[in-house]
């Protein structure tokens, strides 16, 4: 039966309620970037899953908030985990500080790297952060090789496949390296709640494709719900979910991208990792290695399962419109997956 912390944060959870199944607390969870803006919430969320025995709070030493003051704050809820700080070096490699912050972590997220600053090129974003993710894949590869390791930070559409190329070169499962497109789903549910007047409860679009731009394309079709909406309603909700990143810089005037929308939804996605690998297989859209259309990358229907990633579903039936927006999206996707061009953008 559940406990009665788990009952007290039952709400939290409703959209992924583990079963009963989370009644012991057992998977260590690390977050790199975990002093960050999304870093922090999402170890909080991560803290409050009650099959959580362990968290690692990993971010450089001098990030904002020391790891060890996230994980000390973290450590007095009243939940089964256990908080631990890590601050590292950036100049030494992860490999040689990252050791016991990772062996025995179940599940690995990164939001460790940077939003986009003024007088910053896309391809610097790149850079920066696809070092950043390397050091830290890098170190899962050797210290949690089993652990499946979701990607946030951006591009998440060319980091996605850089790492798991690097998986692939070491031998590794290039299906441990997740791209987290859960804050995609997240906002196409919320919209069309709004629209309906129907829970977001009930609603569960599929987003399928990338991250980024055109790349992002919810299948409304596919939800009972948002399938009632007018045809003429769609490309506005499309379009609003695409630039649902865009609505957040704006709104922070510079101040930063989404950070609590991407916590709720990362700890959206480890919460159904978690849950399949307790035993019950659980699907999310996600950005991965696929065989589904000819793009070596793309995000569709996962089942997670004891291992992580157990079956990548097709795309499933779409309507005209949705054909035309799967070419247009495949498109740009490919560019994505295939240079570093001057087409991509940051997503956040
Ligand atoms: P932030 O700047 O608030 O936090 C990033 C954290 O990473 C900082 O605490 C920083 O010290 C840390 N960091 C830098 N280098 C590190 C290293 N080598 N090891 C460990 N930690 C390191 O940024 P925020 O807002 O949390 O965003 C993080 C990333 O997530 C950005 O790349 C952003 O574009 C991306 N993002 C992705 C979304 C998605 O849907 N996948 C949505 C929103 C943001």
């Amino acid at each position: 039966s559940l406990s009665r912390s788990f009952q007290r944060a039952a709400p939290l959870f409703s959209r992924y309620a583990p079963a009963a199944s989370f009644s012991t607390a057992q998977f260590k969870v690390c977050i790199n970037g975990g002093a960050g803006g999304i870093g922090q919430p999402l170890t909080m969320l991560m803290a409050m899953n009650e099959s959580v025995k362990e968290v690692s709070v990993q971010d450089v030493s001098m990030a904002a908030v020391p790891p060890a003051g996230v994980a000390a704050d973290l450590g007095h809820l009243e939940f089964p985990s256990k908080v631990v700080g890590y601050a590292t070096d950036p100049k030494v490699p992860a490999t040689e500080q990252l050791e016991a912050c990772l062996t025995g972590c179940n599940l690995v997220l990164i939001p460790a790297g940077m939003p986009r600053k003024p007088g910053m090129t896309r391809d610097d974003l790149f850079n920066i952060n696809a070092d950043i993710a390397k050091g830290v894949v890098e170190a899962c590869a050797k210290f949690c090789p089993e652990a499946v390791v979701g990607i946030i930070v951006n591009p998440v559409n060319s980091i996605v496949p850089a790492m798991a190329e690097l998986y692939k070169k070491k031998g590794l499962d290039p299906l441990k390296i997740v791209g987290v497109t859960s804050l995609d789903i997240v906002r196409a549910n919320k919209f069309v709640a709004e629209i309906t007047g129907k829970s977001p409860a009930d609603i569960e679009v599929p987003v399928i494709g990338g991250h980024a731009g055109v790349t992002i394309m919810p299948v409304f079709s596919q939800d009972p719900i948002s399938a009632t909406i007018s045809a003429d309603k769609i490309p506005a909700l499309d379009k609003r979910t695409q630039d649902g990143g865009t609505e957040v810089v704006e709104a922070k005037a510079g101040k930063g991208s989404a950070t609590l929308s991407m916590a709720y939804s990362g700890a959206r996605f480890g919460n159904k990792v978690l849950k399949g690998m307790a035993g019950t297989p659980t699907d999310e859209c996600a950005y991965v290695a696929s065989t589904v259309t000819d793009l070596p990358y793309f995000s569709s229907k996962v089942t997670f399962g004891k291992t992580g990633v157990e079956k990548i579903h097709p795309v499933g039936a779409l309507n005209s419109y949705e054909e035309g927006r799967l070419k247009e999206a495949q498109r740009s996707t490919r560019a994505w997956n295939t240079s570093q061009g001057s087409e991509r953008n940051s997503g956040a």
